[in-house]
């Protein structure tokens, strides 16, 4: 079994031990294939960046379930695939573009609070991922006002359940099988195609850009003039509504839990909040000022980081640290680990969003911190999550403060992300003005 069962029973607490008790660079097998732990931003940089060409995704990410899902968007592609896509897709996220979606996060988080009464509780966690749901599928269909798009949210919250589950790897290892599960899952998958292929077929017809995200690589162009097919388009629709919801909703459930956790970061963040945003509705032009509130997204991604760990495969031989490693060598890194290290922030068990200096930033070594992993296959979407997290918490926070339930414990709970087990449970209060 190699180190499979110790694995499965505590992911975290086992990562941690294993660094604890062993170092840096970590040899380790799960049943017959052979895996290596790297903790040190200099490995970690090595495999994620300065030596990417010589690793694909790890296995895990290889699965038939992953592929029915997401096919061969950009999270799972490879090779001059992944180029080519990578290139098509990226001009969607460029700064300048995604200002268009700041009004679309704002608006759809006052739409989510204009229901919320004082002293009501929440569980923050559900909330989040519903509106970050709402809201990438809005960006990428914003011009498409049917219900079709509601629809699109239902379904794919059913769909990503089985992730939810511990059985996830059994579930993946098994879905070749008919089970009802299985069959239902297919039957979801089915619909949604049915519903962004129509989609994809009415904005062909329309040629003109309606500024959403699906607009943008409709109409993107490589070099040679070529265009992304309709089967494509489709698989980076469905990346994106993946790989762009639950992540930005767990940071901000975790960054939730912090605030209620820490009174003086909590009463930092409503001092900046009113200072800068006051009465008026949270803009894209107000991002540069909010800096307390980017600070405390950034130490929260440090302690509870939605990607906890990312794997690749080495494709030929290579050294590591001195060390050989053969091709087919499963490669782990773990922010949740790296990121709490002592060697590189102080106290680094403590909620202190006034780290995040320009000054520490500097100083820090690059893979100290990677919540959005590096190299060619970081985060297509970091600037945009980084501007909706932000906007999210202002436009909750300029009218409300969420204080914890008493007595209700939060623990870690490592699914496919870092999630918080039974939820964020908080008493909504209302701010008097
Ligand atoms: C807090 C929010 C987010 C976090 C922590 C996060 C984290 C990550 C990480 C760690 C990777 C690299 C995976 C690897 O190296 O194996 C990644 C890739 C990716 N992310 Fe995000 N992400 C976030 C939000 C988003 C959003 C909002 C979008 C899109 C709307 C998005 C789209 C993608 C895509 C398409 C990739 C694959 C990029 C490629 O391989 O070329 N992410 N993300």
């Amino acid at each position: 079994m190699g180190v499979m069962k110790e694995f499965n029973r505590d992911s975290l607490g086992f990562i941690e031990r294993v660094h604890r008790d062993y170092g840096d660079i970590v040899w380790s097998r799960f049943l017959y294939v052979p895996a290596l732990f790297l903790y040190h931003p200099n490995e970690i940089e090595y495999v994620l960046a300065t030596n990417a060409k010589n690793f694909v995704k790890a296995m895990t990410l290889r699965s038939n379930f992953f592929q029915r899902l997401v096919g061969n968007g950009l999270l799972t592609s490879e090779g001059e695939e992944w180029k080519r896509q990578r290139r098509l897709t990226s001009p969607a996220f460029h700064r300048h573009r995604i200002a268009n979606y700041a009004d679309t996060m704002v608006n759809y988080t006052r739409r989510m609070t204009a229901t919320w009464q004082d002293g009501e509780t929440r569980d923050a966690h559900q909330d989040m991922m519903r509106l970050t749901l709402e809201i990438v599928v809005r960006c990428l269909f914003s011009a498409d006002v049917s219900n079709d798009v509601d629809h699109v949210g239902e379904t794919l919250k059913q769909l990503v359940k089985p992730f939810a589950s511990q059985a996830t790897l059994k579930w993946i290892l098994n879905n070749r099988l008919p089970t009802p599960q299985h069959l239902q899952f297919n039957r979801q998958v089915k619909k949604i195609d049915e519903v962004v292929y129509r989609i994809i077929t009415e904005r062909r017809a329309h040629a003109d850009d309606a500024g959403d995200l699906l607009s943008m690589m409709l109409k993107a162009r490589d070099e040679d003039g070529s265009q992304m097919s309709d089967q494509q388009l489709r698989d980076e629709v469905m990346t994106l509504f993946l790989a762009g919801h639950e992540t930005t909703a767990l940071t901000l459930a975790w960054t939730w839990f912090l605030l209620g956790s820490n009174p003086d970061a909590e009463k930092k963040f409503h001092a900046e909040l009113d200072e800068v945003i006051g009465e008026h509705e949270p803009t894209f032009e107000d991002l540069p000022r909010l800096k307390f509130t980017e600070q405390i997204v950034k130490e929260s991604m440090r302690l509870y980081p939605p990607a906890y760990g990312l794997g690749r495969e080495a494709i030929n031989d290579c050294e590591i640290g001195g060390y050989p490693v053969p091709a087919g060598t499963q490669v782990f890194v773990f922010q949740w680990v790296t990121q709490r290290d002592p060697r590189f922030f102080d106290e680094p068990q403590a909620f202190k969003p006034e780290r995040w200096t320009e000054e520490f930033e500097a100083r820090l070594p690059r893979y100290a911190y990677f919540p959005f992993g590096g190299g060619p296959r970081a985060c297509v979407g970091a600037s945009f999550a980084m501007m909706e997290m932000i906007l999210v918490l202002a436009t909750i926070g300029q009218r409300f403060r969420l204080e914890l339930v008493r007595d209700h414990p939060v623990a870690v709970y490592p699914a496919m992300s870092l999630r918080p087990k039974d939820g964020v449970k908080v008493t909504v209060r209302q701010k008097i003005r």
